[in-house]
């Protein structure tokens, strides 16, 4: 038991006090303090299937223009995405994550996606750590840049960009596998 007068009596009264009455909207924290040592630059390379067709689609359309005003380029076409990415552009490569989120036709006169998506990763020390990315996918461009505005877990403090090249476009079942290289600087 403490004495009523011990100085660790009093440590303890001061730290139930003060906890009790101060409710703290803001201050600084140091960077050490929150386990923030260096920053560092990764490079992750991945293949993202986009499966439109057959039983089991990954990417589902869930929202359109009104059938009379239907532009040339799909104009407002939205879908849902929850797409595997693998290590290798094989279907039945490695899965180390996937894609989730909402791509949109947002561009009137070509095919410009809005890009909303969360990289959810299950791989070794990224498993469970995510990078949310929002930004134009000019589809007809060879390469295109998507910046990353955010993360998770081992992607806390996330920022970067992301580069995705058409692998393979199935013209018939409209399904693509697309190489992303992911530039990102996390701690
Ligand atoms: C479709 O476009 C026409 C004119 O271009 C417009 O008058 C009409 O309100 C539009 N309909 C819808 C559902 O947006
Ligand atoms: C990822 O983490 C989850 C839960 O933390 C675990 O169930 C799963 O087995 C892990 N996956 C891999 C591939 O390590």
């Amino acid at each position: 038991m403490f004495k009523l007068c011990s100085p660790l009596f009093l440590i303890v009264l001061l730290s139930v006090l003060t906890n009790g009455n101060c409710h703290e909207f803001s201050r600084i924290l140091s960077k050490k303090a929150m386990g923030l040592k260096r920053e560092k630059l990764s490079h992750l390379h991945f293949y993202f299937h986009d499966i439109v067709s057959g039983k089991n689609p990954t990417a589902v359309r869930i929202a359109e223009a009104a059938v009379t005003n239907r532009s040339a380029t799909g104009f407002g076409l939205t879908a849902m995405i929850d797409d595997p990415l693998t290590v290798g552009p094989e279907s039945n490569s490695k899965i180390v994550g996937r894609a989730q989120g909402i791509y949109a036709q947002a561009s009137i006169n070509d095919v410009g996606l809005l890009m909303v998506l969360n990289f959810v990763f299950i791989e070794g020390k990224y498993n469970g750590s995510s990078l949310s990315i929002l930004g134009r996918n000019s589809v007809a461009s060879i390469v295109r840049e998507m910046p990353i505005v955010g993360g998770s877990g081992l992607f806390r403090f996330a920022r970067g960009y992301v580069q995705a090249k058409t692998h393979n476009f199935d013209l018939k079942t409209g399904d693509a596998v697309v190489e992303y290289n992911v530039y990102v600087f996390h701690y």
